[in-house]
């Protein structure tokens, strides 16, 4: 048995653990509070980032609005799921209760919004936005390509910085806990940064007479950051449920059947619920009124997302642009279409359904 300041585990063949629930408030709010961060006026900051809050206000603005783009990435990742990443309108915890459970589902949006920051930051680094960091000069390297070998040390996208202020602005609330959710938090924070990182690229420009490449100039930079998120989305498939060990100061696999999870895997403790129902003690939203596809037979079919309830069919109209041709010289002209396609939306639970067939 494990005894933890919030959150206790008991060992029976498996381990089963309970979190007593806290105010999940974090930096997530801030990109609701539009481009001008008040440092005072986000509830979930700890002193430490607040502190780093006054300090860099350009850099926090940055990080706030960069948080509309990973949340994107991260519903973008789930759009053909039950959980579908959703945020709550002027609700500070910003994803609702879902993410207090210890969840695969947790492990992601704390891995995806540090990355998120670490790609925010870099990128503003690169555009001389910020007066703390500029783009790296000092990166330099050899390569070699069909051409031959070549030097190359242009200026490269300062992932290093961004890595280093994001741990210490993200990771100073979970760094102060040390239960057993905050080392999970700070486990699946690092996965996230970590990969952003490994998604830099050599970047080269030709000089040369008439392109001939004779000189290049060439720099590390950031892939685009759907890179990264489809990196996470196939951690999170392959996410580890773990238990902590028994001196509390890291992870075991709950189950044989798992790998020992790496530095680069996601890690949870609990299993999700199905997500299927509208819950107001989960937070889960339910999958009634979700659109589903009839013919696929993964998550956005008909039969997992509506969780066996049914669907309902209405036919819609709209228009797309068709017989688009090329015109000499320079412009494409399409056609306006009409088509009319069946739309699928599952079910709500009525009181007949409700749990009884999920
Ligand atoms: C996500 O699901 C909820 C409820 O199931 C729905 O209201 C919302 O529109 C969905 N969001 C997106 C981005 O699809
Ligand atoms: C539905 O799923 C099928 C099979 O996976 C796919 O080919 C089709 O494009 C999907 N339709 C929509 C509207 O997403």
């Amino acid at each position: 048995m494990n005894l933890l300041p919030s959150g206790i585990c008991f060992y029976i063949s498996v381990a089963i653990c309970w979190f007593t629930s806290r105010v999940d408030t974090s930096w997530w709010y801030m990109g609701t509070l539009g481009s001008q961060v008040m440092c005072d006026n986000v509830p979930g900051l700890v002193n430490k980032q607040r502190q780093l809050c006054r300090q860099h206000p350009k850099m926090m603005q940055a990080i706030g609005s960069g948080i509309r783009d990973w949340i994107a990435e991260c519903q973008y990742q789930f759009r053909n799921h039950r959980w579908n990443c959703s945020t709550m309108e002027r609700d500070h915890t910003v994803f609702g209760k879902v993410l207090l459970r210890s969840s695969r589902e947790a492990a992601f949006v704390y891995a995806i919004s540090s990355a998120g920051v670490v790609h925010t930051i870099t990128r503003a680094c690169s555009q001389g936005d910020l007066e703390s960091c500029s783009c790296d000069p000092e990166k330099k390297g050899t390569s070699r390509d069909a051409r031959g070998p070549f030097a190359w040390g242009g200026c490269s996208d300062n992932v290093d910085y961004a890595l280093r202020f994001s741990q210490t602005f993200i990771d100073a609330k979970d760094r102060r806990e040390r239960d057993a959710r905050a080392l999970m938090n700070l486990h699946n924070n690092r996965a996230g940064r970590k990969a952003v990182k490994r998604f830099m690229n050599l970047e080269c420009k030709c000089h040369g007479v008439s392109g001939s490449c004779t000189v290049r100039t060439c720099w590390l930079a950031m892939a685009d950051f759907r890179h990264t998120g489809e990196f996470l989305r196939r951690k999170y498939n392959g996410a580890v449920q773990v238990v902590m060990n028994q001196y509390g100061t890291g992870f075991s696999r709950a189950y044989r059947k798992f790998k020992r999870p790496t530095k680069n895997d996601l890690v949870y403790f609990e299993n999700s619920p199905d997500y299927c129902v509208r819950d107001p003690d989960t937070g889960s939203l339910g999958t009634g009124g979700r659109v589903c596809n009839r013919t696929s037979r993964g998550m956005d079919s008909c039969e997992v997302m509506c969780c066996g309830r049914g669907y309902d069919t209405s036919r819609v109209g709209r228009t797309t642009k068709c017989e688009c041709k090329f015109h000499w010289c320079c412009a494409v002209r399409c056609r306006d279409c009409h088509e009319v396609v069946d739309v699928h939306t599952c079910k709500g639970q009525d009181s007949s359904t409700w749990r009884g067939q999920v």
